[in-house]
């Protein structure tokens, strides 16, 4: 049963208080008449029943991650953050599950010599897949080791054609109340934005995620596609996009917007570069229980030898 294996912190601390004071008010918004976490704990063993997971068919294997103990598949699916399905860690494999991940379509604008469309199929033949085992770190002071599919999003952005004057790129994720009961209350600022410097989005760790674990993309952990950043934190990694936007001047994400003291535009894994709420030194893997010991947080999530001239010159603590 993955409840028993279920980690955890209880969410009241590590939810910022206001959202989980919301949480109440998700769950009369979603009609729910009984706790989300109750919801979970009856939910059958067919949530994560095989034959509603779908293989992704000729992907290639790296050497990315490739001697990493990986986070099973129970903690990565049933352990998430997806605020548009509820603000607790368990609600979203719950309240995503009738989300409809197809027929999608990405729209592209911005600073780009076209605006264009592009359908969840077609980019799934931009480049080649691949799969690429990183460690995934929250702010939250967790981490994960995921085997993700995706593609470099390099490949993506270069189908975009963006002009000379694209200096950022934003990712925003669907809002659909009628799917989303999250998006019926301003827990957040609606729709989840996120938003990388050019040069970290063409990065060759950058990938667009279109499936873990061999298999397409589960809902709660951003169906159809997601970013993944591997250096930075969790929160980077905006899940169910509809719009990439290129821009001149640095985005406003999400959670700049909902609390600018806490969270800054590049978010990169800095266990100098303190947060309020949580300690950055170190970290707990989840799926280790809770005596395993905490392990030490890199720079950059230990991916400094490949990011650490993208920050040449600037101020981390400024820049945070
Ligand atoms: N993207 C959207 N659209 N909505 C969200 O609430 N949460 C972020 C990020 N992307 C979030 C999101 C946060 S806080 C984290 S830690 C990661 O997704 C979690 O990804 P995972 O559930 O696949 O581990």
């Amino acid at each position: 049963m993955y409840i028993a294996k279920k980690p955890d912190i209880p969410s009241s601390e590590i939810t910022p208080r206001e959202v989980f004071e919301n949480r109440r008010k998700f769950l009369k918004a979603a009609g729910f008449s009984v706790a989300a976490g109750a919801i979970s704990s009856m939910l059958p063993s067919a949530v994560l029943a095989a034959n509603e997971r779908q293989k992704i068919a000729g992907f290639s294997k790296t050497a990315y991650g490739k001697d990493e103990k990986l986070t099973s598949y129970e903690d990565v699916t049933t352990y998430n953050n997806f605020y548009e399905f509820g603000t607790d860690k368990g609600d979203p494999v719950v309240h995503a599950r009738l989300f409809k991940p197809r027929p999608w379509t990405v729209s592209i604008e911005g600073e780009v010599k076209k605006p264009k469309q592009i359908s969840i199929e077609d980019i799934f033949k931009i480049a080649p897949l691949e799969e690429r085992i990183y460690r995934m770190r929250c702010v939250e002071g967790w981490s994960m080791v995921i085997p993700w599919v995706g593609l470099p999003l390099a490949n993506l952005i270069k189908y975009a054609e963006p002009t000379a004057n694209a200096k950022y790129v934003e990712f925003i994720s669907l809002a659909d109340p009628r799917q989303m009961a999250g998006v019926r209350i301003p827990v957040l600022d609606w729709p989840y934005t996120e938003g990388l410097r050019m040069d970290e989005a063409m990065h060759p760790l950058t990938i667009m995620a279109v499936g873990l674990y061999g298999e397409v993309l589960p809902n709660q952990n951003g169906a159809p596609m997601r970013l993944v950043v591997p250096w930075k934190y969790g929160f980077k990694g905006g899940k169910s996009i509809v719009r990439i936007r290129f821009t001149e001047q640095m985005p406003v994400s999400t959670w700049m917007k909902a609390s600018p003291k806490e969270y800054g535009f590049y978010a990169n894994v800095n266990p100098k570069v303190s947060h309020p709420r949580w300690s950055q030194s170190s970290e707990r893997r989840i799926g280790g229980g809770l005596l395993s010991p905490r392990i030490k947080t890199q720079l950059f999530n230990g991916y400094a030898d490949e990011v650490g001239q993208l920050y040449a010159g600037m101020d981390l603590h400024k820049n945070f």
